[in-house]
């Protein structure tokens, strides 16, 4: 029978390939050739000499993901970058269906926040919840910022108001609206003409006469969620990741809420872009504001999307 080992060093596995296969523990039962998105195992030989390797035309095309060895009943699979000891057991669930629905029931977008600022501790278990959210192309691109030193948040603020100062400014004279829609796109363009900057025009005046911080809502820790421009599905990435750090936060008794109005200036202010330290190949692509709820829900909201079809 051919060890895959062996065949692993014909096929320079050892030298960088993006999985390792046991040839002495695997059966070639094929289980990872099935469940690997792009069929990079692939099992050869028949009957009891039936085995798994890595099929070389295609292991270029590797994701990284780790479902091969996740999968194997032989722990037969290892996935170069990912640390074996990491693969956990699977332990049975301790939350069901219901408890889930109410999790989720009861989640709401926080917006006002009492001064008490959110341990690194908890903001660190959130980062966790951030690390195991799924990626398009099963990358690992997607960064995050995370702010929590009042000062920064503070600056950060001043900056924010006075690009959308300077934005308002420019919506009002037809030059300034083709400079936008040249720069931003049509689509954008009328988002901020019918959504954003009716809001923010009130947004500017409460915060220039010191009644309070609508845009960035005085949170006292700010999660910013980037990608480089040219990850496919970064954006996807950036928002499932939100997503995951949302219900998280949650969990932990910490009131969050997704902001849209923080990342285009992340992007587009350099002032900011600097004090994030972002990349210059990056944009944020959504923001999450964290803090402890200045108020308790009494009760959920009933929420249903417009349709559901079954076909
Ligand atoms: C994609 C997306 C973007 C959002 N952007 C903002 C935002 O910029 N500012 C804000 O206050 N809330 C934002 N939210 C929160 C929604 O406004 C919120 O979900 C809605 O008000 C319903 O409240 P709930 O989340 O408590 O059910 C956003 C939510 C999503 C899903």
């Amino acid at each position: 029978m051919v060890t895959i080992s062996e065949t692993s060093y014909e096929t320079g596995l050892q030298n960088g390939e993006p999985i390792q296969i046991d040839g002495k523990t695997c059966n070639g039962c094929g289980i990872c050739a099935e469940v690997c998105p792009r069929h990079i195992p692939e099992v050869e030989g028949t009957g009891k000499n039936k085995y798994a390797r890595v099929n070389v035309a295609r292991s270029g095309l590797c994701m990284y993901c780790g479902q091969c060895a996740a999968v194997c009943p032989r722990d037969s699979i290892e996935v170069s970058g990912l640390n074996p000891d990491e693969f956990k057991p699977i332990q049975p669930l301790a939350i069901n269906d219901e408890q889930l629905l109410i999790m989720m029931k009861q989640r709401r977008s926080v917006r006002r926040y009492n001064n008490k600022p959110v341990p690194r501790k908890v903001l660190e278990r959130i980062v966790e919840a951030v690390h195991l959210a799924p990626t398009g192309t099963g990358s690992r691109t997607t960064g995050v910022i995370i702010i929590d030193e009042s000062e920064k948040l503070k600056t950060l603020s001043e900056l924010m108001y006075q690009k959308y100062e300077g934005l308002a400014k420019a919506l009002k004279n037809p030059i300034g609206r083709l400079i936008v829609r040249r720069n931003a796109g049509k689509k954008r363009l009328s988002d901020l003409q019918s959504f954003v900057m009716p809001g923010m025009r009130w947004y500017i005046r409460w915060y220039r006469d010191g009644i309070g911080d609508e845009i960035r809502r005085d949170c006292p820790a700010l999660m910013l969620f980037h990608s480089p421009i040219n990850e496919p599905m970064g954006e996807e990435n950036c928002v499932v990741a939100t997503t995951y750090a949302d219900f998280m936060a949650q969990v932990l008794g910490i009131g969050a809420c997704r902001n849209d109005l923080i990342p285009p200036i992340c992007n587009r202010s350099h002032k900011v872009r600097e004090l994030i330290g972002l990349p210059n190949d990056h944009e944020v692509y959504s923001s999450l504001t964290l803090g402890y709820s200045k108020y308790k829900y009494q009760r959920t909201v009933p929420r249903q999307v417009a349709q559901v079809r079954y076909l």
